[in-house]
């Protein structure tokens, strides 16, 4: 949590971090990622074979070793888009004879050579937890309890021994499971109304906890703010123990999913974007406070998180996604990023999971070519993020000048500030603090203020660049990380368009 104060451009900003002030713990998760049948992610990204860049599997290694060192605890499968015709038995058993496929999402044809014990191998080698998503298109209810029974059951029935005559004795234990993707877009095969997927989606909930009642259900949102949310939210929260071996203190569904993409040609439109995002948090917290007090939802039923299961810059008309939507990140998405994190952060205690989209490739931080892989700007951001925004977020107080130009969408106006400096903190486990700034202004430095840090020894992680325009290339880095250390003493400044972490040992 941050709370900002407007201050003139001729006024000194200041940061007051209050590290034993803690706020709530940062779940893991929200470093999460996303695998999508689309594009070049999983055919070319993280599955090559046959490139010498690969592993036994055909995993390709350089992927592998970037998702260690995001140390990325969750990865979303197999879409998306994607999943509404997906049919899960097409990817199991012998490869030569897994049937291809016409493939609506993104007009491709499916080989299915990459199915779900391929995926569960690659999340085993990264060390990740997998998190599917059910066809709530083309799919039915009996397939989707067969593909549960298939990953997580230690039973003699027919799917659990389906997956060990594949080759894998031990369940997978599967944790978490979505109920569908974007069902309420006009682009989704076999879209539906609010009230057919509430009606379908609490009758699958139920069936799916009786045969597992150990796993996570994730609704189907929209954005957070619309009525899609309301209704499903109010829909499917409710008190009911059916499905949950008579346990009284948990519901059916355990979270609500949303997806935000921002994007904009000018740079603070762009890097304020996200703001949207935070808003958007704060809404479906909302929303869901609202689904329980009118349900009668009592205490001890813990509250539903919220599931950002797909957030990053994206203009699909720049990188449509028939085309496999091969962003090429600037500087300026990278500080959007920065603010997304910074967003997850200051609302950490609604946050259950969050996952980039996507993880490789597609509107992407890592890009992979036949010979080796590009790490993005927007990579940078994430990985300082990843790397050292842990543990719990802490109460810090900002003064800043606002940009107050145009926002996209417009309504962040109005809604929630778009301060210069946007700023996050949180305390690790191991008694570090990690305070995060992205400074937004396109043509201004600020001289800072900043309290509640150690003086000596702290360390300076900066992500910046000649101009807000800079991308990286595989012949030139032109965004990275720079490290330096501060004596804590004084005022610090935060350079132009960058993004800054500081840290320091309580
Ligand atoms: O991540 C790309 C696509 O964006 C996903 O398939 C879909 O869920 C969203 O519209």
């Amino acid at each position: 949590m941050a709370s900002f104060t407007k201050i003139s451009e001729d006024e000194t900003p200041s940061i007051i971090v209050h590290s034993d002030h803690k706020i709530a713990k940062i779940n893991d998760n929200i470093y999460g990622g996303f695998t999508e049948h689309m594009g070049r992610c999983i055919y070319g990204g993280i599955y090559d074979p046959g490139n010498p860049l690969s592993d036994e599997h055909g995993f390709r290694k350089d992927v592998i070793e970037a998702m260690k060192d995001l140390n990325v605890p969750v990865v979303r499968y197999p879409g998306g888009n994607f999943v509404a015709t997906y049919h899960w038995l097409d990817g199991v058993g012998p490869k030569e004879q897994r049937p291809k496929r016409p493939e609506l999402a993104w007009l491709g044809i499916e080989s299915n050579e990459f199915g779900t014990d391929e995926f569960m191998k690659w999340c085993e080698v990264v060390g990740t937890d997998p998190y599917l998503c059910l066809n709530f298109g083309t799919g039915t209810l009996d397939e989707a309890l067969g593909w549960l029974e298939y990953c997580n059951s230690t039973q003699d029935t027919y799917y659990a021994n389906l997956r060990r005559k594949n080759g894998r004795e031990e369940p997978y234990n599967v944790k978490y499971w979505a109920l569908g993707n974007e069902c309420w877009g006009p682009w989704q095969v076999a879209q539906l109304t609010k009230e057919d997927y509430a009606k379908k989606a609490y009758q699958w909930a139920k069936a799916l906890k009786l045969l597992d009642p150990t796993i996570t259900l994730i609704l189907c949102g929209e954005t957070g703010y619309s009525s899609w949310d309301y209704y499903v939210l109010k829909e499917c929260v409710k008190w009911d123990v059916h499905g949950l071996g008579g346990d009284r203190t948990r519901s059916l569904i355990d979270m609500h999913s949303i997806h935000i993409y921002t994007a904009d040609k000018e740079h603070l439109p762009n890097a304020t974007a996200p703001r949207a995002a935070e808003r958007a948090i704060q809404m479906t917290s909302a929303l869901i406070d609202l689904a329980r007090i009118e349900n009668g939802v009592p205490e001890t039923v813990p509250k539903q998180t919220i599931c950002f299961d797909e957030w990053n810059v994206w203009d699909p008309i720049r990188a449509p996604g028939e085309q496999g939507a091969e962003e090429k990140y600037t500087l300026s998405d990278a500080l959007a990023v920065s603010v997304f994190l910074n967003a997850f952060i200051r609302q950490a205690k609604d946050m259950g999971m969050a996952n980039i989209a996507q993880s490789v490739n597609v509107i992407s931080p890592l890009m992979t070519s036949k010979t080796g892989i590009l790490k993005q700007t927007i990579w940078w951001p994430l990985l300082l993020f990843s790397k050292y925004m842990r543990g719990h977020s802490v109460a810090v107080n900002v003064k800043s000048p606002e940009y107050e130009g145009r926002t996209n969408p417009k309504w962040i106006r109005g809604t929630i500030e778009t301060p210069f400096l946007d700023v996050c903190a949180a305390r690790c486990e191991d008694g570090w603090v990690g305070l995060a700034v992205a400074n937004v202004s396109e043509d201004r430095g600020f001289e800072v203020e900043v309290k509640g840090v150690a003086e000596g020894g702290v360390k300076v992680y900066t992500v910046g660049g000649e101009s807000v325009h800079v991308v990286n290339t595989e012949s030139e880095e032109k965004v990275g990380i720079k490290e330096s250390e501060w004596d804590g003493k004084g005022k610090f400044t935060f350079g132009k368009h960058s993004f800054t972490l500081l840290r320091w040992k309580v």
